[in-house]
């Protein structure tokens, strides 16, 4: 069975640990150490104190469920131990030079980077962008001011802009527009609108291409112990990580 390392017991971390069917957590570590131990021990697996220790573990790839900092200090130390890694705090891969430098190592080590379809969907499809190209794609995110951090009283528009630059201004919430420009190869135009009125994460993508058009509005159920992050985000790791182990994989 797939053994797995965990970076980052929070929210993600705890669903993936209470979720694990086919595979299993041999290796757990958080910049909070108690995190690391309280999933330990409901597991068979080990919290380890230090990264360096963490990344030694014998597991076969690594998920990192942490944040954008995690995936630029610690990537490719995982590729480098020769693991695999999932990335689920992609805002981390913004950088063109940075994930230009993981590409190198990954196909150096003859490791693979997988991106989970995170916390939308159409990600499969949209990827006839880097063949046919797309002219138009739009990502309308919106949130409630609570998952922003604000206080607005009506519906406002907080940021309009490329995906490289909304990572600059709401470093936790890029997420879903860094995945969709890796999965087109296509800038994203985003916009997000921060709604007191909303209960859910709502992202709305549109696509215009030599394909056609495609609208799509996702609109996530929070995650109990996290209103920023949605509970599909963890769904699309267990698929991920089921998928690893299936030999027909369908919607790639
Ligand atoms: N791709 C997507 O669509 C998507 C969707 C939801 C969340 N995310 C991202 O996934 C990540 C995890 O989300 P979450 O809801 O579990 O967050 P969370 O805040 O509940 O948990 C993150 C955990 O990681 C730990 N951590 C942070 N930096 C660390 C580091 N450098 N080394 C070790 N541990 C570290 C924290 O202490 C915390 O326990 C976040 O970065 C979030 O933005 C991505």
């Amino acid at each position: 069975m797939m053994r797995i390392g965990l970076l980052g017991c929070g929210n993600i971390g705890n669903l993936l640990a209470a979720n694990a069917d086919g595979f299993t957590i041999g290796a757990f570590y958080d910049l909070v150490p108690e995190r690391a131990h309280r999933l330990a021990k409901r597991s068979e697996g080990v919290a380890f104190e230090t990264f360096e220790a963490f990344v030694d573990a014998e597991v076969d790839l690594v998920v990192e469920a942490a944040s954008n900092l995690a995936v630029r200090a610690h990537a490719e130390a995982v590729l480098r131990s020769g693991k695999d890694l999932v990335v689920m705090s992609v805002g981390g891969l913004a950088d063109r030079t940075f994930r230009a430098r993981l590409r190198e190592i990954a196909l150096a080590e003859r490791r693979k980077i997988y991106i989970p379809s995170g916390a939308v969907m159409g990600l499969d499809n949209l990827k006839v962008g880097r063949i046919g190209g797309i002219d138009t794609l739009v990502l309308r995110t919106t949130k409630s001011p609570a998952s922003l951090g604000l206080e607005v009283g009506e519906r406002t528009l907080v940021f309009r802009g490329r995906a490289d630059e909304c990572v600059q201004a709401y470093p936790k919430n890029v997420n879903v527009s860094i995945a969709l420009a890796l999965a087109t190869g296509v800038e994203v135009q985003v916009e997000l609108w921060t709604d007191p009125d909303v209960d859910r994460n709502i992202h709305e993508i549109l696509a215009e291409g030599p394909f056609g058009d495609a609208y799509l509005r996702i609109r996530n159920v929070p995650s109990p112990d996290n209103p920023a992050t949605s509970y599909l985000a963890a769904l699309s790791i267990l698929v991920l990580l089921r998928d690893l182990g299936e030999p027909i994989v369908v919607g790639t």
